[in-house]
């Protein structure tokens, strides 16, 4: 019963303004994995491709699957899989395959079109540095030989959302290394992609020929203070399904861990964890109800939780926005991942599959 409303203008704003952080020298990859971050893949990645991205990035060959179903012939990058998956359906779809052990390269289905990946620092997927001389040489003789084609070499940053951490460095070195190594090898592919959304706005020599915009493209600043000027894409609503005074010292939900200290108003939100609504919220965040922030009341159930309206007047079916663009008294995502000690990413994909995205657009 709750719902998430997606502006897809927000979406389209983004990408032009993160395009344009990166043009003319490079082109934009919009990174649509988990759903497009929970916005929605086909209507968000139609919307970037329109507003100037060219290249879609996901995890998983399955989710590359998803785009190519639905008519998408963009550009398609997929990046991680074990070694074992269907490179065959990627190579007969024009699905472009990362490599990050020398395992996957032997794997790869004749004439995939592949970007190697170096782990310069991040220490999670890419191929180890003491592997890169020899992957690149046995990558360049099968190139050679016509077995596949490299068109990519690439990585992905650490903290790049964290300005002035050493580490990103430490991997633009590495990566510019990792590419003077190919090179010796006789490799030379046409892109050369480091960039996160951080990356983009901060580290303008991280990028490269392409840069991959997540977490922007969704409206959510990657870096804390500095303002880009993107607009959050997804607003989280629901409508109050039942709405009570109580009198002081009236407990509220599972365990009563609220208890009421005057007379005051009951609203009961239709969302719970199952809708992606943290259970750490539970006392601890707040919604909006017209120009008001209401506090959540007790414990966050499985469908529903309660919020104390105080003395404001609520009808039954009115708006209850749990977060949204701030341009009002509603939370933004990031006050919701703070509350919920976590980032925002795990917020907006989070967001349950029984939740109905719907979209706004004016265009
Ligand atoms: C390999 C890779 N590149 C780029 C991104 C986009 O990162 P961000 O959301 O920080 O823009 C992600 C997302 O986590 C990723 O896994």
């Amino acid at each position: 019963m709750a719902e998430a409303v997606v502006d897809l203008d927000a979406v389209a704003h983004n990408t032009r303004l993160l395009a344009g952080l990166a043009a003319p020298r490079a082109e934009t990859m919009a990174v649509v994995k988990a759903d497009a971050f929970g916005h929605g893949v086909l209507p968000v990645a139609r919307t970037v491709l329109a507003a100037g991205a060219t290249w879609l990035g996901v995890t998983s060959i399955a989710e590359a699957r998803r785009l190519r179903d639905a008519g998408i012939t963009a550009p398609v990058l997929a990046w991680l899989y074990g070694t074992g998956d269907d490179f065959a359906w990627a190579v007969r779809h024009d699905v472009d395959l990362s490599v990050s052990t020398p395992q996957h390269l032997e794997a790869m289905a004749p004439g995939a079109a592949v970007h190697l990946k170096v782990d310069t620092g991040l220490t999670r997927n890419g191929v180890a540095w003491s592997d890169w001389p020899s992957l690149v040489a046995r990558a360049a003789d099968l190139e050679r030989r016509g077995a596949l084609m490299v068109r990519g070499i690439w990585s992905h940053l650490a903290a790049a959302d964290d300005p002035g951490n050493p580490s990103v460095a430490l991997q633009l070195e590495r990566f510019s290394d990792a590419l003077a190594i190919a090179a010796k090898a006789g490799l030379e592919p046409p892109l050369r992609h480091l960039a996160n959304s951080a990356g983009i706005v901060d580290v303008p020599a991280s990028h490269y020929d392409m840069v991959r915009a997540g977490l922007a493209l969704y409206g959510v600043e990657p870096i804390e203070g500095v303002v880009a000027g993107l607009r959050r894409a997804m607003t989280l609503r629901a409508r109050a399904v039942n709405v009570k005074r109580v009198p002081p010292g009236t407990g509220v939900s599972y365990l009563h861990q609220y208890v009421t200290d005057r007379d005051t108003t009951m609203v009961l939100v239709p969302a719970g964890y199952a809708d992606g609504v943290p259970r750490q919220l539970s006392n601890r965040g707040a919604v909006a109800i017209g120009d008001r922030r209401c506090p959540i009341a007790g414990r966050v159930a499985m469908d529903q939780f309660v919020v104390d309206a105080g003395d404001l007047s609520v009808a039954l079916g009115d708006e209850i926005v749990l977060f949204g663009p701030g341009d009002g008294a509603e939370p933004t995502v990031e006050e919701w991942a703070a509350w919920a000690g976590t980032n925002p990413h795990e917020i907006l994909t989070g967001i349950g599959a029984r939740v109905p995205r719907t979209y706004t657009s004016v265009r």
